[in-house]
């Protein structure tokens, strides 16, 4: 499903604490349009899962949301587990990635669903599924809110795709910029203005790449 490019702003804005007012654009994808989706995208899940045992891992910390409404939809008999990773790189840039944590959970032989909040570059996807098909689980399938299909960068495609988005930032719904903005209820567009002068903040004089750390 292809996400409105035309940046609404909806009554929804009343949810933005005001001290992030003019570092929010606006809204992309309200809250009622995810909880619809989520519901059939998990829909989709349980009937391609049919009485298997699905192990669920879960990309941190970008997913909270989106993972608690996508399992609570779900019924089937699933097990859950978390990766931490973060990238080194400029505040909205991907660049080397770091295990924060690591998997607990025993996938060999196992059904996996791989979830993450937005499929960007792909570099992370990629990275994961290379460490998880070390482990010879039966079968992985990746599961995405977001897919900004512009920038990538990595051969990767999520199985299960939220919205198609246009390449702007986004921010709400458990993604963030610098730690900031996960709580809102929906995903909104965050104006160029933030991580600009974030950049030049931290590192005035560093290129974009060799600049400040972020958590998936
Ligand atoms: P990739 O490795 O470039 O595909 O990026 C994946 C990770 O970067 C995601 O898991 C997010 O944590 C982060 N990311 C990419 N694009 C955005 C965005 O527009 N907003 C917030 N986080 C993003
Ligand atoms: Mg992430």
């Amino acid at each position: 499903m292809t996400a409105p490019t035309t940046i609404v702003s909806a009554p929804y804005v009343a949810r933005v604490p005001p001290r992030w007012r003019n570092e929010v654009e606006g809204v992309l994808i309200a809250e009622d349009q995810i909880a619809r989706r989520i519901r059939v995208m998990a829909g989709d899940i349980a009937r391609d899962y049919a009485n298997r045992e699905l192990i669920v891992v879960s990309l941190l910390n970008g997913t909270v949301m989106f993972l608690a409404d996508l399992i609570r939809n779900l019924s089937l008999p699933l097990r859950l587990d978390f990766i931490g990773v973060s990238s080194y790189g400029a505040g909205t840039e991907s660049g080397e990635l770091v295990f924060t944590k690591e998997l607990r959970l025993g996938v060999r032989g196992r059904d996996v669903l791989l979830v993450d909040d937005i499929l960007d570059t792909g570099k992370t996807l990629f990275r994961v599924l290379g460490k998880l098909r070390a482990l010879r689980p039966r079968r992985i399938k990746t599961c995405v809110l977001l897919n900004k299909a512009a920038r990538r960068v990595e051969a990767v495609e999520a199985d299960y795709v939220g919205f198609e988005i246009p390449d702007v930032f986004v921010v709400g719904y458990g993604l963030d910029f610098a730690e900031r903005y996960r709580n809102l209820p929906f995903v909104g567009v965050l104006h160029p203005h933030v991580y600009k002068r974030a950049r030049q903040r931290r590192c005035p004089d560093r290129p974009r790449s060799a600049c400040g750390q972020r958590q998936g």
